[in-house]
């Protein structure tokens, strides 16, 4: 079994990663390594935030680590609300606030076409590397199912009608901007 930390308290996140690397591969989150505290994410890229957060917990807790970051680019918004996905409506990073600010933000708009971008950060001994997953796809009209996390109830990925949160996880986690990046990951663990 390989044990990976995971620099993350995301439960839906963390079951999604382990279930796209299969058997032999153990996720271990912050809170299973004793780290409680809040890793704030105060760099201008998604790139810089998944590093500051790997590179983290491998000083920190002595852990190889791996992290990973997200924004949701919405082209008719100017590519917002990229790095500020989490908190677009506000510090309380609500999902119900940030899904109705962006269902506002587009009335009217031409194109509803938006990309979720997922960068994977590695601080492995003396090793920093960046993986990066893009799944393009449109924001609905209205939200859409009840399942998945974050925006998923407004995402419909490209070639389907149906939202990440109608999909469900098999669909989503052959497609998603996140298994993209994790297979990138999971081929660089195996030598595949
Ligand atoms: P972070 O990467 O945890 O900072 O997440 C950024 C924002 O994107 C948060 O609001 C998440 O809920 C959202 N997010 C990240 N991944 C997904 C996803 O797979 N589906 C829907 N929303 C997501």
């Amino acid at each position: 079994m390989h044990t990976l930390v995971f620099a993350t308290n995301n439960a839906h996140k963390a079951r999604e990663v382990e279930q796209i690397l299969g058997p032999g591969f153990e996720i271990k989150t912050l809170k299973d390594i004793g780290c409680h505290e809040e890793i704030e994410e105060t760099e201008p890229t998604l790139e810089e935030n998944a590093l500051l957060k790997a590179r983290y917990v491998k000083e920190k807790y002595g852990y190889d680590c791996f992290s990973e970051d997200t924004g949701l680019e919405v082209d008719a918004l100017g590519g917002a609300p990229g790095v500020h996905t989490a908190r677009y409506a506000g510090d309380a990073k609500s999902p119900e606030a940030n899904i109705a600010l962006l269902l506002k933000n587009l009335e009217g708009k031409n194109s509803r076409r938006a990309r979720f971008r997922t960068i994977i950060a590695l601080a492995f001994d003396g090793e920093e590397i960046l993986l990066e997953g893009i799944c393009e796809g449109r924001i609905a009209l209205e939200k859409q199912g009840n399942g998945g996390f974050g925006y998923d109830p407004v995402f419909i990925p490209e070639g389907y009608d149906q939202s990440f949160a109608e999909l469900g996880d098999a669909v989503k986690n052959k497609i998603s901007h996140r298994a993209i990046a994790t297979e990138k990951f999971k081929k660089m663990l195996t030598g595949g």
